[in-house]
């Protein structure tokens, strides 16, 4: 077949006149990619490997499958799947025998309603069988009858209730078995028989309620086990003792109400251990003290109310803690000095943790690269909270309360990457800031009110169209009403009114609760508000540059007492003039720690901008000028 395949294509391609030389690896490629006979709508290529892949993701197919369209001797990967909107209809049988390459099957959202008895006779090449999202209900042995050399059996999202004992057991070469979500509520003894090589199962989203320590008798050598989902309240420890080679745990989303400390003592060689989702109200001492190589720990969306001051004691491999959304009020600095040297990824988002305790953990671990604080009511940072954390690469602080955010709190970590500010109530952001942006590769800003008048959004519309990847994409206005739901890509500077038109306000009092961390910020930004619309109003009607200066005066004049801004607007223009000015010479910002000085007589401010309005943090460690939006 192969050869009059090629032959097809040398006499198409003669009239080109192509030299043979030339023409030669053309026809090889053309004989191995199988490219010369391929069934309709599908794609018929090499796969990365450079494999003769057959592909048919179209959907709609009905039966039967169009092996008579395809290279059989030649096809080593075929892959039959369909988009969710246009389900095949196929069912399977004994089609594949002169398949005699073939190493990877994939039969994905097809409907097929069973395996058929002895489908695969014949096939003993087959590695991978993927026959995930089907319609299967039933497994029997007979089913994998002649996969001898089967290393991979995928079968999730399907319907299976039954698999009698022995159901695997010609399987003897299998490694990765996934039974995920299907509707199995029982493991009958012997279910894995013959299974002594699998090193990875996956029971996920079945609910099994318990699992019997007898089943795992058979499948000693497991490395990856799964059961999220399976409701499970408690796992008998018997489990662990017959699995001691676990690199990899996920007990996640479970009904598990307690752990004793002595949980996990047999499984020495744990690498990740995902226990999230589940109704944990506390980490004992020691939990983890035999998980010497453990390097990932979830324990997020549980009910901790406490984590004991030696709970991660022995863990000075873990590089990836996440206690994210549970009821913690409390962290205990001690808790994470075993982690001091290994951890590179903290979350502890939706937590009420005071920001004072935060502080206090991020300077025990210092060598964090990922760093999330989400939804914790945050409203403000101290400008020095990660002054030793260099590394950080990514910061995650969505769904907090911020109005306003410093640009220096970023100034020592010069090689953040990612950024998420999303979901908080930013209206505008200012130039400074916008700056400091451009080196971060990815930043998400969306679910922000953003303010689109004159007082809060020219310095993101001066940069819009200029920055090479657009941050601003996807962002829309959220007032005033006549541009509400308006992509900020698309507005003009003429169609912007006055901050006064944003009706409740100036938006800078929203935050609620600024309580605690800074005192007395609130006043001085409503203060600072309503100076700034006074301002804005002002421009509006006098335009003459000394006018200006006049008003830039007064302005500072009523805020000097509080703001220092008299020092920072000289620097600040000459960031915007000269960017180069203020970066130091690997490319940070410096910041500088300005003397209450107001005897210098207020500068000619050449560029207006009203949106930018300043406050002071009364950060005890750091007592540097910050600015807000
Ligand atoms: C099985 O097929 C599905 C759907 O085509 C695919 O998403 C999945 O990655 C495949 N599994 C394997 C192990 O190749
Ligand atoms: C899946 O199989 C069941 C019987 O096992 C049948 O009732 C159902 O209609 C099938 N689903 C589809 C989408 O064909
Ligand atoms: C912690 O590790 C040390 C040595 O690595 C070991 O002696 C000790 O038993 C471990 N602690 C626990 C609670 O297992
Ligand atoms: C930041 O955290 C939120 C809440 O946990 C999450 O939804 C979001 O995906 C995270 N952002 C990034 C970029 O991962
Ligand atoms: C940005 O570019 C789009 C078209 O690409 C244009 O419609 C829009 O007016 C521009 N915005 C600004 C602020 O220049």
């Amino acid at each position: 077949m192969s050869s009059r395949a090629a032959g097809g294509r040398v006499s198409r391609w003669r009239p080109a006149r192509l030299s043979l030389s030339l023409a030669l690896p053309l026809v090889l490629l053309a004989a191995a990619g199988g490219a010369a006979v391929c069934p309709e709508r599908c794609a018929c290529s090499l796969d990365l490997r450079g494999r003769r892949q057959v592909v048919c993701a179209a959907g709609g197919m009905q039966d039967p499958i169009p092996i008579a369209m395809m290279e059989q001797k030649q096809v080593e990967v075929l892959r039959i799947s369909a988009p969710l909107a246009r389900l095949n209809a196929l069912t399977i049988g004994p089609i594949f025998q002169k398949f005699s390459r073939l190493e990877e099957l994939h039969i994905t959202y097809s409907n097929i309603p069973a395996i058929g008895k002895h489908s695969f006779w014949g096939v003993p090449t087959l590695q991978i069988l993927n026959l995930t999202h089907n319609n299967v209900s039933h497994v029997l042995d007979y089913n994998f009858r002649g996969l001898a050399n089967l290393l991979e059996l995928h079968l999730d999202d399907n319907r299976i209730e039954s698999m009698p004992s022995g159901t695997f057991r010609y399987l003897q070469e299998l490694r990765v078995l996934s039974l995920a979500r299907n509707r199995i509520t029982e493991l009958v003894p012997r279910l894995f028989l013959m299974l002594g090589k699998l090193h990875q199962l996956d029971l996920s989203g079945n609910r099994l309620l318990e699992l019997n320590p007898e089943v795992f008798k058979d499948v000693q050598e497991l490395r990856v086990f799964r059961c999220r989902g399976c409701g499970l309240s408690n796992i008998n420890t018997l489990i662990y003792r017959l699995l001691p080679d676990l690199t990899l745990l996920d007990l996640g989303d479970n009904e598990f109400k307690y752990l004793s400390s002595d949980e996990f003592r047999d499984l020495r060689k744990l690498q990740e251990l995902r226990l999230d989702g589940n109704q944990l109200p506390v980490v004992l001492e020691r939990t983890f003290g035999g998980q010497s190589e453990l390097q990932r720990l979830t324990l997020a969306r549980n009910r901790l109310a406490k984590v004991t001051t030696s709970a991660f004691a022995n863990l000075t491999t873990l590089r990836d803690l996440d206690l994210g959304y549970n009821k913690l009020d409390r962290l205990e600095t001690a808790t994470f000095v075993p982690l001091a040297e290994s951890l590179r990824r903290l979350d502890l988002s939706g937590n009420a943790i005071s920001l004072a305790e935060v502080k206090y953990v991020l300077q025990v671990v210092l060598k964090l690269k990922d760093l999330s604080l989400s939804d914790m009511q945050l409203t403000d940072l101290p400008l020095g909270l990660f002054v030793y954390h260099e590394h950080l690469r990514f910061l995650n602080l969505s769904g907090n309360h911020f109005t306003h955010f410093p640009s220096q709190l970023l100034s020592p970590v010069p090689k953040l990457q990612e950024l998420d500010l999303s979901r908080n109530r930013f209206r505008g952001l200012d130039e400074r800031l916008l700056y400091r942006f451009e080196s971060i590769r990815a930043l998400h800003l969306h679910s922000n009110p953003w303010a689109c008048d004159l007082c809060h959004i020219i310095p993101i519309l001066n940069r819009i169209n200029k920055t090479a990847v657009n941050m601003f994409k996807g962002l829309r206005c959220a007032t005033p009403y006549s541009l509400e739901g308006r992509p900020l890509e698309t507005l003009q500077r003429s169609s912007l009114g006055w901050c006064s038109s944003s009706g409740s306000g100036f938006g800078y009092v929203e935050g609620g609760g600024a309580a605690g961390v800074t005192t007395g910020f609130l006043g001085d930004d409503s203060r600072l508000g309503l100076i700034a619309a006074g301002a804005a109003v002002l421009l509006l009607l006098v335009t003459g540059a000394a006018l200006l200066a006049g008003v830039a005066y007064s302005r500072h004049h009523a805020a000097h007492y509080y703001t220092r801004e008299e020092q920072r607007a000289p620097e600040q223009e000459a960031i915007f003039e000269n960017p180069a000015a203020i970066l130091s010479e690997n490319g940070d910002i410096k910041y500088k720690i300005v003397p209450m000085d107001v005897s210098k007589p207020p500068p000619k401010k050449k560029k207006m901008s009203v949106s930018t309005i300043d406050g002071i943090t009364k950060d005890p460690e750091l007592h540097t000028l910050t600015n807000g939006t």
